[in-house]
């Protein structure tokens, strides 16, 4: 039985397969509605959540399973100081897999080691959030039809950016990446991320607080909201919460083949006159989300 908590559990070869079953699952919808009859998904959230918790029931629902669960932590038993070990211990007696979100680090890998059955780290924190990676790399095959060779912008909240830190992770393993960080100087990428990941790799990297500047290299921009839950204080957040936008005037000198992603929510890093530009993907990566997670769930309960 496996479990899915870090991007890289999964190797380069896997993720080629699940990249090509979530693209033949998209084009042959009807060929996968009943691959998981009678299985049931259960979508532990005790964080907030829009597409990773509605896009793992869409996808289990389109597999013709069924779904349980909750939405937030108030409404479940960690309320009454339950812990994450005994909640899952019980939630594997009434499901066959897992998607779980939590603010605490680490708290899904606990969750797997109590589990009987797989648990999918929905996001942990500052930490991971392998699923959005998947997403992400989906959506690059489809934008970009390679993985190798490509120089990726990460801009805006670097530190406490758990898509950030899988992205780059999933990343590092391919040829000729380079990596271009910008962000407000407190938001720095964490120094494990760079000794463990980047340096770790030999992957070329460039850190700059100057979007506009790097703009003209990048292949993609992976754009990232300012993380307001993990801050200490509010003043702290409101003083960083608009150190990017982007507009169209600064996508004036971007490559005509560029790709914008974002793993949304947005708040204001981009500027809604971006959304018409051809080169802003980060509505056809939502949609990519509820299929890369059908093979994913396929993959974790070896369903051919
Ligand atoms: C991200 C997350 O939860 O980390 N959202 C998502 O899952 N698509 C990004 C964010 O909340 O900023």
């Amino acid at each position: 039985m496996r479990s899915l908590i870090d991007i890289l559990e999964l190797s380069t070869a896997e993720i080629d397969e699940l990249v090509d079953t979530a693209t033949h699952i998209l084009e042959n919808p009807a060929a996968y509605a009943h691959k998981c009859d009678g299985k049931i998904l259960a979508t532990l959230f005790f964080e907030p959540s829009t597409r990773t918790r509605l896009s793992f029931e869409s996808a289990m629902l389109s597999l013709g399973g069924q779904v349980l669960g909750f939405s937030e932590a108030s409404s479940s038993s960690a309320a009454k100081g339950e812990s994450v070990a005994d909640t899952i211990r019980t939630v594997s007696c009434y499901s066959d897999i897992i998607a779980m979100r939590h603010p605490k680090e680490g708290a899904p890998l606990v969750a797997a080691s109590h589990s009987m059955v797989p648990v999918i780290n929905g996001g942990d924190g500052g930490h991971n959030h392998p699923t959005q990676t998947l997403t992400d790399l989906l959506t690059i095959r489809h934008e970009k039809g390679r993985f190798d060779h490509l120089t990726v912008g990460f801009c805006g909240d670097l530190k406490f950016g758990r898509t950030v830190h899988s992205l780059i992770s999933a990343m590092s393993r391919y040829e000729g990446t380079r990596i271009v960080l910008v962000s407000p100087e407190e938001l720095k990428l964490p120094s494990y991320v760079k000794k463990e990941v980047l340096q770790k790799n030999g992957i070329e990297y460039v850190q700059t607080t100057d979007l506009e500047a790097v703009m003209p290299e990048l292949d993609i921009l992976y754009m990232t909201r300012v993380q307001r839950e993990r801050f200490f204080n509010e003043e702290d957040y409101l003083r960083l919460k608009d150190s990017y936008i982007l507009t169209p005037e600064k996508l004036v000198h971007a490559k005509g083949d560029l790709s914008i992603l974002h793993p949304l929510p947005r708040v204001n890093e981009i500027s809604t006159a971006v959304d018409s530009d051809p080169r802003a993907c980060y509505f056809r990566q939502v949609r990519y989300g509820r299929y890369i997670r059908m093979a994913l769930i396929m993959k974790l309960l070896e369903i051919e």
